[in-house]
């Protein structure tokens, strides 16, 4: 196989919504999960699945998972910063239960939301390649088609906003990312949010209320569907 179709491996289509537990499309990403599961062998070191019903109307997309976050854990956002602030978030404003302790066997249940990423694997330092977004976004695709009455998209970062209109097969330059930007693609109705990341939320980029003033959006319009 030559280094250019080694790297832009297409997934045989249709796929699955959830990748394989030894997914084979990126070799970089294949690469670091192999030195993590020999390094560290009780982490899940695998494609992190979705995280939540299938029957609810709002989909969280983030970017992919944190090396000793989702990657340890097997959940998205769990163990990593960003799921502190997500999960208290999707609790205040009714799309969770129950307490959240960075544990992928807390008590925790997501209602009327499922949660997934962009990009499936850990990636070295937290940045997916184009050709790795590229690989798994038939993933993505397959997760918003496995959802009868999903209504809502929030997309955590211009990533997982770019991911989302490709996957719905949207051109990116008729909607453009920017935080508290809705974007209404047919049926659904995209949201888009900065990144819940430490460092949004270090710097200054994100704050609690600008993250919150996003989810109040999403619910007052999931409650004005009835
Ligand atoms: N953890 C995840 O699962 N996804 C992100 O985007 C960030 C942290």
């Amino acid at each position: 196989m030559s280094a250019l179709r080694a790297a832009v491996f297409e997934p045989p289509a249709p796929v699955e919504a959830e990748p394989e537990r030894d997914c084979p499309f990126c070799p970089r990403l294949v690469a670091f999960r192999e030195h993590w599961r020999a390094a560290e062998p009780d982490w899940h070191n695998a494609p992190v699945p979705s995280f939540g019903p299938v029957d609810g109307r709002l989909l969280i997309v983030g970017l992919a998972p944190g090396l000793r976050g989702a990657n340890r854990t097997g959940r998205p956002f769990t163990g990593d910063y960003a799921g502190e602030l997500l999960y208290s978030t999707l609790i205040k404003f009714g799309f969770a239960t129950g307490v959240f302790e960075a544990r992928s066997d807390d008590s925790l249940k997501l209602a009327d939301s499922r949660l997934t990423n962009a990009v499936r694997c850990v990636p070295p330092e937290n940045k997916p390649t184009t050709d790795e977004m590229r690989n798994c976004r038939p993933f993505l695709a397959a997760t918003i088609g496995l959802l009868p009455s999903l209504s809502a998209i929030v997309a955590l970062g211009k990533i997982a906003h770019d991911q989302v209109l490709a996957a719905h097969g949207e051109k990116l330059s008729r909607y453009k990312f920017a935080h508290g930007a809705v974007h209404r693609l047919g049926e659904v109705v995209l949201f888009d949010s900065y990144h819940c990341s430490r460092y949004n939320t270090n710097t200054g980029v994100l704050t609690t209320p600008m993250f919150h003033a996003v989810f109040a959006k999403v619910r007052a319009h999931l409650d004005s569907l009835g």
